[in-house]
């Protein structure tokens, strides 16, 4: 047994350059990604969450090959994983993402046979017809066989997104990203397509990095979680934990923003303003000028990983 974690993130950074005038040079840059370091083991989920524009997709499509970091490494069982512009066909293969929208991101002129074995014909992985791989592809995510002669736009969201995934899965990916890939669902469907994740995650030994805005969804097939704030994980540990014993000041925050089922109405926690802009985040601690515990400390000194238990936690209070 190898005995390196499935996948290894360094000090990861992706920035966006911000372009002006009539030169269009850089004049500054967005860190949607900005030092994030954390790792995920073979068969495992972890729940991604955070406010809107806190550079979770980034952090997917970074790991997807879809962007370029600017520092910091990717590791796939210790083996540096190609930045995705020298990204060769391997690693495309072993790192399949899943997207929010099931309406944009299946190609409507592409049949169901087509869009699931388009990848497994350029990888040179059909054995015998496309459409007998097809099929075993559309039936092990639930789907008639016949569904593929068919074309997405005859299908529920629900059924599209299982397309989604049958198209991820058909290459054997090892990890899949998936970026709300139920967030546009109703809620019924959601529990199907999430059993539906979990049955492949036993079924193939998948690792999936699972970004979600909802931490209820995020709770129900997390192993671990990772809470970002403004580019940063500011904490991660195992998802009992993380949820139900919050440390950070920014999860606690989270967390009480969201009513539960069976539990007393918790205090919430409002915090101040707007998340301040990823292009100038402020100095130390970046949630310093929002956080209801800052302390003087908070506003020089970025902090470092503090060890809780199972939990690690950026935060000065600990
Ligand atoms: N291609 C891009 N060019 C410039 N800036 C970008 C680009 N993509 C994202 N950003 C910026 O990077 C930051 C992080 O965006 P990102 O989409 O990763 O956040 P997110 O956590 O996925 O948000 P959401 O929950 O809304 O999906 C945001 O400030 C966003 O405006
Ligand atoms: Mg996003």
């Amino acid at each position: 047994m190898n005995p390196e974690p499935l996948l290894t993130v360094r000090d990861l950074k992706t920035w966006y350059p911000i372009r002006r005038g009539v030169l269009n040079r850089a004049m500054g840059f967005v860190r949607a990604v900005d030092g994030v370091s954390f790792s995920l083991e073979k068969g495992r989920t972890l729940g991604l969450v955070g406010e809107s524009g806190c550079g979770k997709t980034s952090l997917g499509r970074s790991l997807a090959g879809l962007e370029v970091p600017r520092s910091g490494e990717v590791l796939f069982r210790g083996e540096p994983v190609p930045p995705g512009n020298r990204r060769g066909k391997i690693w495309h293969k072993r790192i399949q993402m899943i997207f929010q929208d099931p309406f944009s991101s299946l190609n409507p002129r592409m049949t169901v046979m087509d869009i699931v074995t388009e990848g497994m014909a350029e990888h040179g992985m059909l054995k015998g017809s496309r459409e007998q791989a097809a099929r075993e592809v559309v039936s092990r995510v639930g789907l008639d066989p016949d569904a593929v002669f068919r074309y997405p736009h005859e299908f529920s969201g629900g059924q599209r997104q299982r397309i989604s995934v049958a198209r991820a899965v058909s290459l054997n990916p090892e990890l899949v990203v998936c970026d709300e890939a139920v967030s546009a669902l109703d809620v019924s469907v959601q529990a199907q397509v999430i059993r539906l994740l979990k049955r492949l995650q036993e079924e193939l030994a998948l690792s999936y990095l699972f970004i979600s805005h909802d931490l209820a969804v995020v709770s129900t097939l997390s192993h671990e979680v990772a809470v970002m704030y403004l580019g940063k994980i500011v904490e991660y540990g195992p998802t009992a934990e993380v949820l139900h014993k919050p440390q950070h000041p920014y999860t606690q925050a989270l967390l009480s923003a969201v009513p539960r089922p069976g539990k007393e109405k918790t205090h919430r926690i409002v915090l101040p303003g707007e998340p301040p802009s990823p292009a100038r985040p402020p100095s130390g601690c970046r949630f310093h000028p929002r956080c209801p515990q800052a302390m003087e400390v908070c506003r020089s000194v970025d902090p470092d990983a503090r060890t809780r238990g199972p939990v690690q936690v950026w935060c000065h209070l600990y």
